[in-house]
């Protein structure tokens, strides 16, 4: 093959499943039905990963459980992208001294992004000796073997090491929903903005190739499954890496070729290299979601120069205005980070100004946190904690209000939506996404979950639309 992309060979993978077998002979002597508990944090990716995780834990034999007192093996899959995110992860971790206490033969295993850091993976090993197995991102894939060595020699195993990372197919997914799947197109990332942890922690691009991402999307589709999201830090640049030059607009053309009545999402795109041709596909392709998340991160050039993101206020805002001749009901959404290290308040200005310009049917706005060993973190940054909150705020009521009226534009509209789950209460029943996403509560038999219905939309908030069945 002339790819240039590390591969994990099937063997491997093939060992690490006949490793399940021998540790289900082990967990279930006696009849026992061991429990494992899987707990995510952070990202799509960490969700989809972690179905692996499930995957294999199935394999070995193990029930699910979310009660950490009934689990045997307790898996936290954790997040490095704010502190916040590292915090709650730690706060839980020590809870689970009781657990333990409790139950002294239950494993305990850490793994994701914030384990892969160093300093971090230090701290567990000093300061939580609960902690059996350490595994970062890159180790996924031999999480069986990792496991067994944890049982058989009853010693904590660290497995982070820096690594740039290889591509793994075959692993067992067990996944969470029947209605909406994620499906991983590639792993890592190149970009290396100055504030973000993820190129270190989740190694370099690294496409999966165009016919296991077709593969595995037909599988979904005869499975049943409606909602496709395409998984990658930054999609555009996927099949960079690979030859036969397939870009990401390719791949969604080919996903959309295959037959069913199903959509495809994805997330995330770089603004930076986000093609007409991609804007082209998605109004071409009809299977299409006309959504797309386009994280501006900031509207002030000098920021965005800061933070390495490679466009402009101006090249964003011609982006955005191509989308929409394209695909005049496109949904925008957005990141922001608030308070980047030495952002002034006519940054910040700018900011709003970009938001009410584009006008994003929502945004997703987080305060700068930083991270160790990231540029940003070394950067002078003069503003304290409340000045960041106070514009924290002002771009909240800014977003909230920008979707409340967005919202208020459906009243009255009669629109397809899919059906994905019930919501637990009463009146409104049932949750279903529009085509763009937006949330839609509903009144409805469960059994029309996972499939596409119309709906008129009667009313709406600043989080949510709520339809009457047609
Ligand atoms: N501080 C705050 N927000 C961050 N993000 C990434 N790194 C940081 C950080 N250090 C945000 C970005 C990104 C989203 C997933 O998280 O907005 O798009
Ligand atoms: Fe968290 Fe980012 Fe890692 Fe996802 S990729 S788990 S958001 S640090």
């Amino acid at each position: 093959m002339a790819y240039t992309r590390q591969t994990i060979a099937p063997e491997e993978i093939a060992r690490q499943e006949e490793i399940c077998a021998r540790i289900a002979a082990r967990l279930c002597a006696d009849g026992a039905r061991p429990l494992a508990m899987v707990d995510t944090y952070g990202c799509q990716q960490n969700e989809a990963d972690s179905e692996k995780l499930r995957g294999y834990l199935a394999e070995m034999g193990c029930g699910f459980t979310s009660d950490e007192f009934a689990a045997d093996i307790i898996v936290v899959n954790t997040c490095a992208v704010r502190e916040h995110a590292e915090m709650r992860v730690l706060g839980n971790v020590g809870a689970l001294n009781h657990t333990k206490k409790a139950k002294p033969s239950q494993i305990i295993a850490l793994c994701g992004c914030m384990v892969q850091q160093e300093h971090m993976a230090e701290k567990i090993k000093k300061s939580y000796p609960i902690v059996d197995l350490v595994f970062g991102p890159h180790e996924l894939w031999r999480f069986p073997e990792l496991l067994e060595t944890v049982m058989t020699r009853h010693k904590r195993v660290f497995a982070a090491d820096k690594n740039d990372g290889a591509v793994a197919e075959g692993i067992p997914l067990r996944r969470d929903g029947a209605v909406k799947a994620w499906l991983s197109i590639m792993y890592g990332c190149n970009n290396f903005c100055t504030y973000c942890v993820v190129p270190y922690v989740r190694g370099r691009e690294r496409s999966r190739l165009p016919e296991d991402v077709a593969a595995e999307a037909k599988e979904l589709v005869a499975a049943g499954y409606k909602d496709i999201t395409l998984l990658g830090q930054n999609v555009n640049s996927y099949g960079k890496d690979l030859e036969g030059g397939v870009d990401f607009a390719d791949l969604i053309r080919m996903i959309n070729d295959i037959p069913g009545d199903f959509l495809i999402r994805f997330m995330t795109s770089h603004p930076r290299d986000a093609t007409e041709k991609l804007f082209r596909t998605m109004a071409e392709c009809e299977k299409c979601a006309k959504h797309i998340h386009l994280p501006v991160q900031s509207g002030s050039d000098r920021i965005l120069k800061l933070m390495n993101r490679h466009y402009d206020r101006a090249k964003y805002l011609a982006e955005i205005e191509t989308a929409r001749n394209l695909m005049p009901d496109l949904v925008i959404t957005t990141d922001i980070i608030v308070g980047f290290p030495g952002e002034t308040e006519e940054d910040f200005e700018e900011t709003l100004s970009l938001c009410e310009e584009v006008r994003y049917d929502a945004m997703f706005t987080f305060i700068y946190s930083p991270r160790v060993g990231t540029p940003a973190a070394k950067m002078d940054d003069p503003f304290t904690r409340a000045d960041k909150q106070k514009r924290f705020d002002r771009l909240t009521e800014l977003s909230n209000r920008i979707s409340g009226e967005k919202h208020a534009a459906y009243e009255g509209k009669r629109m397809r939506v899919l059906v994905d789950g019930e919501t637990g209460k009463a009146e409104y029943n049932l949750s279903a996404r529009t085509n763009g996403g937006r949330l839609v509560h509903l009144r409805g038999d469960p059994a029309l979950i996972g499939q596409f219905i119309e709906v008129t939309i009667t009313a709406s908030n600043t989080w949510a639309l709520y339809g009457k069945i047609v």
